[in-house]
């Protein structure tokens, strides 16, 4: 490690679910499953659930709001706002303008990254490269979706994974040898018909046809995104610790995507870390997409699991396809 090397370090987190939870019992009423498939099958028992007359912005609101406090950041110093969702309240403009007007961020450039379930990853790259190059200072890095406004909650297959929620950090200029060490980016655009919303855009623009035939909702090959998950997290996170010069051993806490227990665990093992230097909360929110990451480092930070100093691992997976990993020192 090089002293004195300007890097990202996070300088201050929070997140935010809704306050709404919905039960695997309560799914049972709703789908054609069972308590014991959900929880075997993908380690999940509860996740929350945007209230109607909330919207994805709110939470990213929130989220955000809780990150500038912890980093005693007033708005008016924020630079730039990158918020990763693939559920913006509009088709455009992009969220994190709203996001921007909503927290009064008057000096601050704003742009959605669309990366999502390894959206927190692909913006907080960004939100690094832009510190670390010098170009800003604060920046405030958003992962937030309400996935479950793409939900067909007639499909058995998609409707008991996902859950809503949001994360936000603060990136500010270090000069130690805190923060973000190593940023790993990959996708492979070949995949992309595995998890994707075939209506709504410009390709199928919303039509009565499209609606009749529920092409607004998520569509997802189950089977081929949980085999390419569990290998492009593997591969995500070798590569990443390979940048930052760091070995397996050197891992203190891997925070990865929560998109399915049997996912995390694949991934754990085939990199030899013990489960208990993994962060794990897909039990309560299920796959809250783009916040998930963040969600699940708020979380372990609160419970006092990372001390300054510490290095985390976090991988993620998603649509596109996509992957990726960071290495992040943590402390300022
Ligand atoms: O966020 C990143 C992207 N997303 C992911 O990474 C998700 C990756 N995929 C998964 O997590 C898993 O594939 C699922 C949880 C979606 C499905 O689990 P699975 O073990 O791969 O099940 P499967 O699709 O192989 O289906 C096995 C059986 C099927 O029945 P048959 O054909 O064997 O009779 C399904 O119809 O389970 C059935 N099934 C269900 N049964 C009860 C599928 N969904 C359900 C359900 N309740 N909710």
């Amino acid at each position: 490690m090089n002293p004195g090397t300007r890097r990202a370090v996070v300088a201050g987190i929070g997140s935010y679910v809704p306050d709404k939870v919905l039960t695997n019992q309560d799914l049972e009423r709703v789908v054609d499953t069972s308590e014991e498939w959900i929880v075997t099958r993908t380690g999940i028992h509860e996740r929350h659930i945007l209230e109607d007359h909330l919207t994805t912005s709110d939470m990213a609101v929130e989220a955000a709001s809780r990150a500038l406090r912890h980093a005693g950041c007033p708005a008016s110093e924020v630079d730039l706002v990158l918020l990763a969702t693939v559920t913006g309240d509009y088709v455009f403009p992009s969220t994190a303008c709203v996001v921007q007007e909503k927290l009064g961020l008057t000096n601050a450039g704003a742009f959605d990254i669309g990366s999502s379930c390894s959206g927190f990853i692909a913006a907080l790259s960004t939100g690094s490269a832009f510190v670390q190059s010098g170009t800003f200072k604060n920046v405030l890095v958003i992962g937030a979706d309400a996935i479950s406004r793409l939900v067909d909650w007639k499909d058995r297959n998609t409707c008991v994974i996902f859950g809503d929620g949001a994360a936000a950090v603060l990136l500010r200029p270090g000069f130690g040898d805190r923060g973000i060490l190593s940023c790993y980016l990959k996708s492979d655009g070949a995949g992309c018909r595995y998890l994707y919303q075939p209506a709504g855009g410009a390709k199928m623009p919303p039509s009565l046809d499209s609606i009749t035939n529920r092409l607004h909702y998520i569509r997802m090959d189950g089977r081929e995104t949980f085999k390419q998950a569990a290998r492009s997290m593997t591969q995500a996170a070798f590569e990443a610790l390979k940048m930052a010069g760091l070995e397996t051993t050197d891992v203190d806490l891997m925070v990865p995507h929560q998109a399915n227990i049997r996912i995390i665990q694949a991934a754990v093992q085939r990199m030899g870390l013990p489960m208990d230097q993994v962060a794990v909360n897909i039990d309560r929110y299920g796959n809250t997409v783009a916040a998930s990451i963040g969600l699940a480092l708020d979380e372990a930070q609160q419970n006092g699991r990372v001390t300054a100093g510490d290095n985390i691992l976090m991988v993620g997976f998603g649509a596109g396809l996509t992957w990726g990993g960071i290495v992040l020192r943590w402390g300022v």
